[in-house]
């Protein structure tokens, strides 16, 4: 289960292997903000509350575009954090810079 939680609306959807957050968050209409959908303009970004283990390892254009102390809190780019099954738990709140 994926748990989107935008500014206003929390969104549950189904997990699905191979898939990056922002691909559930846009198909389950979740609120959610993204762009570029490769890793550079920032606007997806967001902060795992719970389930980074469910999810595919840091890509090159995060460790680019987020500091490390961002990546350390639990920061990733969710058109870039990919999803490893379909029974993954993953908890994550939208949170762009502004
Ligand atoms: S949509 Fe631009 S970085 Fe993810």
């Amino acid at each position: 289960m994926i748990i989107l939680q935008g500014r206003t609306k929390r969104t549950v959807t189904e997990a699905a292997e191979g898939k990056t957050l922002l691909q559930l968050a846009l198909k389950a209409k979740a609120e959610w903000g993204s762009s570029c959908q490769r890793g550079t303009c920032a606007r997806c970004r967001c902060l795992i509350v719970d389930g980074m283990e469910h999810l595919e390892p840091v890509t090159d254009a995060e460790w680019d575009r987020l500091e490390p102390e961002e990546l350390e809190q639990g920061y990733r780019l969710s058109c870039q954090a990919v999803i490893r099954s379909d029974h993954a738990n993953v908890e994550v709140k939208h949170k762009p810079y502004f």
